[in-house]
């Protein structure tokens, strides 16, 4: 009987986050810290000419202004790049953006100095002062424009068809084709993102907000030449990043290179403007479907091709057609991603990255499908259910996507939908219900952990994972506490520096199949520990018990076949005079898994009312349905899918980063303009789960289901819209001049 796992418990982190005790990357009180703040360019591309530091250095309080002209060279030298979460991140050389190494300018509001003094006002006010002049050149930011030069990435996999669907697509008795737009979208996390920077002789201590502590020390070590060990990166607490903080930023190794140079700490923090260029961003991405089908609804060929826009300077690609590839049965399929250059800084993962691209122009074809074939949009997802991996032929490790339909369905009550657009009123609002598919990967990844248990019965847990906010202390804490059969007061989680085993980087919703797997095998080999040490007493009531047949709990190590054979924990610990013992574990994805197709699926139902004359869309109502394996804490989980149905609203309705073309700049680059869903947006949300029992993925039966909670509900709110308006809105975000 589980005494934690699957029951909601609050994060143990809580108070501490609402009391200000938790100290994220910039609070930390470091003495005689200098402060810097950023000077941003102003043209897209080009050089700088001249730079005239002399008025911002006479300011009172300035120590330095470093520019290209005084900056030491930072690498880039060969690193690994394991903080991928996504499917197609191979090894790769660490070609990030570094600042203030020579005169190009690459994009808009590129960091061109850094002014550091004895206080941030000083540090800002100078940065005012810093004279630029430039030599431009004709810039590209509209991945319109370039979309024809769009290439094949060298990272991801290659865009094999499968079958022939230009043949089955030329001979489909009925087929829809069409074009969709995503553009520009940034993660803007509460936590603005900052570091603090300190050496001593060669080796650097910094502070940062980060998805990775391991991959930042790479990065770093390779940017200043310093052996990895060198290099202690601290990040205990995460005020959200979303991916924004999974692939180097250029602020850390900036303000290391200003700590080192003035041998003095330094702080630098972005402020929300500097966010918009200094870290990544969803791409803008056009999207071409076409759908081939028999009049049965049967799919015969699909085409699915994506481009989305990069820097001139890295390649980055979110493998935005990656799912379609197994989503439904088709036998003929062709879904590539290319990538093209723009004069822009180099986007990243954002959010279920991919994911909720590819199914916001899948789901919304099939939807057109749906209508083409006069089949309902929810029979024509269970005609095309794929009960095998059609990619690979494997059968699933487990999928109860097909539960998730009915269920969803009739929590909503879908079978009172009326097909026909238009049809459906309440007052004078047009109401629209949808529906759509999510889809994500159930990644693991080798990780580590180590648990102290101690003769008193608590237990510390250590992992260099961090917790960007989905509750990976919690999830550690109740794993120690289920299996070390301690209360969950008794154990203590630390996690966030690389001072403690290696972990991957939190993205990609992996952090528990990964680290949750690390933690649980700690508990077990200390348990087999405890076992063998109570097993050398000639005496022990637990001779001849097998290693898997013994359980902690609330003290004892006992037989679970027979819990009257037990030995006190704290007997064996102290007959062998140990105050405590430590166990570290790697877990690794099991060979196993190579076996069968994972996948995490959700189904979602949407409905919208529209303001007729005025063209708002009000989202009303949401059933999502996800299975996701085994749910370890429901209340941190349900909280992570109703913040994927939000940020789904936010970007079905509101969310764009606007480019003026003629500058290459944004022209939203704050939270009054970049539009995010409010409290008034947000209506009746409600989340489920249908847990699956998968014994193939991993020990703890879990799959990611934080990014999952978006994937979909961008085009079921875009399908409602179609069904409450009539109107197929192919661009998001759908605001209501696209609706007029
Ligand atoms: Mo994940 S892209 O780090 O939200």
């Amino acid at each position: 009987m589980a005494r934690y796992i699957g029951k909601e418990m609050s994060r143990v982190d809580g108070v501490a986050k609402v009391t200000g005790k938790a100290k994220y990357a910039a609070e930390f009180a470091v003495p005689n810290v200098a402060y810097g703040f950023i000077v941003n360019g102003s043209i897209a591309k080009g050089a700088i000419t001249a730079i005239d530091t002399q008025e911002a250095e006479r300011v009172a309080g300035v120590i330095r202004v470093f520019t290209h002209l005084n900056t030491p060279k930072l690498g880039p030298k060969p690193a690994s790049n394991e903080q991928a979460p996504p499917r197609g991140a191979q090894e790769e050389e660490d070609k990030s953006f570094r600042a203030l190494q020579s005169e190009r300018i690459f994009f808009n509001a590129q960091p061109i100095a850094l002014v550091i003094a004895e206080t941030y006002e000083a540090a800002r006010f100078a940065a005012r002062l810093v004279k630029v002049t430039y030599s431009p050149e004709p810039h590209v930011t509209d991945t319109e424009t370039v979309r024809e030069g769009a290439r094949q990435p060298k990272q991801g996999p290659p865009p094999k068809p499968r079958g022939n669907p230009e043949e089955a697509m030329r001979n489909a008795p009925v087929k829809i084709e069409a074009e969709y737009r995503i553009p520009i979208e940034h993660h803007n996390p509460m936590e603005p993102h900052g570091a603090i920077a300190l050496w001593q002789d060669e080796k650097l201590t910094i502070f940062d907000k980060t998805q990775g502590v391991y991959s930042l020390r790479e990065h770093l070590a390779s940017t200043f030449g310093v052996p990895p060990e060198n290099v202690s990166v601290v990040s205990p607490f995460v005020g959200g990043a979303f991916g924004s903080s999974l692939r180097p930023n250029y602020y850390p190794a900036l303000t290391a290179m200003a700590a080192r140079e003035l041998k003095r700490p330094v702080k630098v923090v972005y402020t929300r403007t500097q966010m918009y260029t200094g870290h990544g961003y969803r791409p803008y991405t056009i999207q071409k479907i076409a759908l081939g089908a028999e009049q049965s609804g049967k799919l015969s060929a699909m085409i699915h091709e994506a481009v989305h826009n990069t820097s001139a300077t890295e390649e980055f690609n979110d493998n935005t057609t990656n799912f379609t590839r197994q989503v439904y049965a088709c036998p003929n399929l062709f879904a590539p991603t290319r990538i093209t250059n723009t004069d822009l800084s180099t986007p990243v993962w954002m959010r279920a990255p991919g994911a909720v691209s590819g199914m916001f122009a899948l789901e919304c074809a099939m939807d057109e499908l749906a209508y083409e074939l006069n089949i309902d949009p929810l029979e024509l997802r269970l005609i095309n259910y794929a009960d095998v991996d059609p990619e690979s032929g494997k059968p699933w490790s487990s999928k109860a996507l097909r539960e998730c339909y009915r269920l969803g369905a009739e929590k909503f009550g879908w079978k009172d939908r009326k097909m026909e657009p238009r049809s459906m009123r309440d007052g004078r609002f047009l109401v629209g219900w949808g529906t759509a598919t999510g889809v994500w990967g159930a990644f693991q990844r080798p990780a580590s952990a180590t648990i102290t248990l101690r003769a008193n019965g608590t237990a510390n847990v250590a992992s260099a994972t961090s917790d960007i906010g989905p509750g990976t202390y919690t999830m550690m804490a109740m794993i120690a506490a289920e299996y070390l059969g301690v209360k969950l007061e008794q154990v203590n989680c630390e996690l966030g520096d690389t001072k403690f085993p290696r972990a991957p980087s939190q993205g990609g919703s992996q952090t528990t199949s990964s680290v949750g797997s690390a933690v649980y095998g700690c508990a077990l080999a200390i348990g087999a520990k405890l076992l063998e040490l109570a097993n050398q007493d000639a005496k022990s009531p637990l001779k001849d018990t097998a290693a898997d047949d013994i359980e902690m709990l609330d003290g004892r190590l006992q037989r679970k076949s027979d819990t009257s054979r037990f030995v006190r924990i704290a007997d064996v610990m102290k007959r062998h005079r140990l105050a405590e013992m430590t166990e570290t574990h790697e877990s690794k994805p099991s060979p196993e898994r190579q076996k069968y197709a994972l996948l995490a699926h959700g189904a979602q139902f949407v409905e919208v009312k529209v303001d007729p004359d005025l063209g708002t869309v009000h989202v009303t109502r949401v059933n999502e349905l996800t299975a996701c394996g085994k749910i370890i804490n429901p209340k941190a989980s349900h909280s992570q899918e109703i913040g994927g149905v939000v940020w789904g609203i936010g970007m079905a309705l509101q969310e764009a980063t606007e480019i003026d073309h003629r500058y290459g700049r944004i022209m939203n680059p704050n939270l009054q303009h970049y539009h995010v869903p409010v409290n008034a947006d947000i209506h009746a949300i409600e989340t489920s789960f249908v847990e699956e029992d998968d014994k193939i993925v991993n020990p703890l039966g879990v799959k990611g289901m934080g990014e999952l909670g978006m994937v979909g509900i961008p085009a079921a709110i875009a399908n409602a819209v179609f069904h409450a308006t009539g109107k197929r809105v192919r661009e998001l975000p759908i605001t209501p001049d696209k609706l007029l």
